[in-house]
């Protein structure tokens, strides 16, 4: 196969004088070992370009391969790919990060270099974005968006619940994409990047605070060469990533879910505790507050983790003596709002369960905003 890589920008062609205003594009791809994939990367990509309607160049974002990228696109001579070997914070989120703030162009594209994203689509997922778009994003799942067949049920469903669990952040079809374009403008504005693992889409629609985002249908195909980075851990970072995220939109309020996640966590807790206990030939009383004690040590270090791991690192003694005063004077207002609802709600469970739930909310708020309160004033 023989590809010409000439710059069309130079050779005058129409539509691509060096005085049009044809919107300007950089195409930024992460690459780790994908040199077999880069020259049919680069001819597809070739395509897009001479067809003029935007002035393309591609930044391959390479985390020091050594497996002949480099030496491949120098022998290209094609001046508008450029390679970058990165040798420091290394990953795929990093990668497209810098290769982002390298560009000085109108517009930016972000795409794998493995082929299961076709480069045809660019033209469609750039026209989304000068309509008005934040962000335009190539999706699987979107009407019309279809995956190799091969794809068996274990990837499938993987990707769905991964989506799934997105789904707070953005009602975008396809948060997992790592195919999308944005206009620079739109990625300056964004701040505090932290990515964990592969979500970069996600940490884009979020820290850019993107309120528009379209869905491109494209088919996902197959890598051709060299197989996928993306592993076990990757699926764990997601996680961590997921919560950062959460935290980052929703601040107290996500705090607050961890919290009730941590109770009914607790729960389980509790009650498996209750049960050991009871088989292993405890007393009655003494399982029952077996069990409490257990359960509410449970519910203190998983909330000192997650809930509120920002006060980490003050004093554990503290704030475990505060977590058990919260919780016992959760457990009082929790007494009374019951018994003062006792004759008011005919349905005494329902009682119990303002009860419950005001006890709890008592309990969040004296731990969130007193125990484990944010300082504002670092020390
Ligand atoms: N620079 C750099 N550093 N690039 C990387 C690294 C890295 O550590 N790891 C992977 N890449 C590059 C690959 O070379 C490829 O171009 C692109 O990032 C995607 O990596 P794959 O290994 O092909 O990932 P995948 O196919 O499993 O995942 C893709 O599809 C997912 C949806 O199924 C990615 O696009 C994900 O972002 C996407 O969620
Ligand atoms: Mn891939």
């Amino acid at each position: 196969m023989t590809m010409t890589m000439t710059d069309t920008t130079d050779s005058g062609e129409p539509g691509t004088t060096a005085i049009s205003s044809v919107p300007t594009v950089t195409v930024v791809v992460p690459t780790y070992h994908e040199v077999e994939n880069l020259p049919h990367l680069v001819a597809r990509l070739q395509l897009v370009r001479s067809a003029g309607a935007f002035e393309l160049e591609l930044i391959l974002m390479d985390d020091d391969s050594r497996d002949g990228s480099a030496e491949l696109v120098a022998s290209l001579g094609a001046p508008w790919v450029r390679l970058v070997t990165r040798k420091v914070n290394r990953g795929l989120s990093y990668a497209v990060l810098d290769g982002l703030k390298l560009s000085t162009r109108d517009l930016l594209v972000v795409m794998d270099a493995d082929l299961s994203h076709p480069p045809e689509k660019i033209p469609e997922m750039l026209a989304a974005v000068l309509n008005g778009a934040d962000v335009a994003v190539g999706s699987r799942f979107a009407e019309g968006g279809t995956t190799a067949d091969d794809w068996g049920l274990f990837r499938w469903l993987n990707s769905r619940v991964a989506t799934l669990l997105a789904f707070p952040l953005t009602s975008v079809s396809d948060p997992m994409s790592g195919f999308f374009a944005m206009r620079r403008s739109t990625f300056m504005s964004g701040q505090d990047f932290n990515p964990v693992g592969y979500k970069i889409l996600l940490e884009l629609i979020i820290k850019c605070r993107s309120k528009l985002v379209v869905d491109v249908p494209i088919h996902f195909d197959n890598r051709r060469y060299g197989e996928s980075k993306l592993s076990f851990r990757e699926q764990l970072r997601y996680v961590q990533h997921l919560r950062r995220l959460y935290i980052y939109k929703y601040g107290t309020w996500s705090h607050l879910v961890q919290f009730l996640l941590v109770g009914v966590s607790g729960l389980a807790i509790n009650l498996l505790a209750l049960t050991a206990l009871l088989a292993a030939g405890f007393p009655e009383k003494t399982a029952i507050a077996g069990a409490i004690v257990i359960s509410m040590l449970w519910n203190f270090f998983l909330n000192r983790r997650f809930s509120f791991s920002y006060a980490r690192e003050r004093s554990i003694v503290k704030q475990f003596i505060g977590f058990v005063a919260a919780c016992s004077i959760g457990a009082i207002v929790n007494y009374f709002t019951t018994v003062s609802l006792w004759n008011i709600i005919h349905y005494k469970q329902l009682a119990a369960i303002v009860g419950v739930l005001a006890g709890t909310f008592f309990n969040f708020a004296a731990n969130r905003f007193v125990i484990f309160r944010i300082k504002h004033i670092k020390a």
